[in-house]
């Protein structure tokens, strides 16, 4: 795939088949990361692979999936969930520029599993000190996202936005999902 097939095809995936990740991909996916553009060249970031079929059962509460969803329809059941984690962490103080450098390091890793063949979900909303506590993560790095990861098992669609406006992703009845995403024209001046 091209970077922009990649870009089009690397979407949010909430329900993933069983099969398992492979290890190789997902120490693909933390080296990229590993030499992206950083801020000052700090290297702020910390990673924590899940791979253990009992730490990725235990962790599956602690996610808080599809907010724009209703549960039934937005949270993966038994057998939809992700096959393994990876949580990225920050190790030291903040600075203006540490939420940039998890950017480009997270889009980093989600093209990789794209790549791949393997869908994620970027996850903001998680009980952190519980995935710190169930992981040992050290208490120098400081948990900030989880990337749920698994081989994908609903489409994903972009879409333009709607008449009103409204940028919230929905569901058919297949549970397939459509992204509207805004138009260039909206977001874009050029000078
Ligand atoms: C920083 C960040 C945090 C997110 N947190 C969550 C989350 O906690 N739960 C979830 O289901 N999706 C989460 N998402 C996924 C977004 O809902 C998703 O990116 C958005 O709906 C657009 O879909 P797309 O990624 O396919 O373009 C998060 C995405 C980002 C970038």
């Amino acid at each position: 795939m091209t970077l922009t097939e990649l870009a089009v095809a690397c979407r949010t995936y909430r329900r993933f088949t069983q099969e398992e990740v492979p290890q190789e991909l997902l120490a693909l996916m933390v080296e990229n990361a590993r030499i992206s553009n950083s801020a000052m060249n700090q290297q702020p970031l910390r990673y924590v692979v899940v791979r253990d079929p009992e730490l990725v059962a235990a962790m599956q509460p602690m996610l808080h999936w599809a907010a724009k969803l209703p549960k039934e329809i937005g949270t993966p059941k038994e057998g939809e969930q992700p096959t393994a984690f990876i949580v990225v962490c920050t190790e030291g103080r903040d600075t203006p520029y540490t939420g940039v450098d998890m950017g480009i390091a997270v889009r980093t890793m989600t093209l990789t599993a794209c790549e791949g063949g393997v869908g994620s979900c970027i996850m903001g909303a998680v009980d952190f000190p519980k995935v710190a506590a169930l992981l040992e993560i050290p208490a120098e790095w400081k948990p900030r996202l989880v990337l749920s990861l698994g081989y994908p098992d609903h489409a994903s669609v972009i879409t333009d936005l709607p008449e009103n406006g409204k940028t919230d992703y929905y569901v058919n009845e297949d549970r397939d999902y459509f992204v509207p995403k805004r138009s260039q024209e909206d977001i874009v001046l050029w000078r």
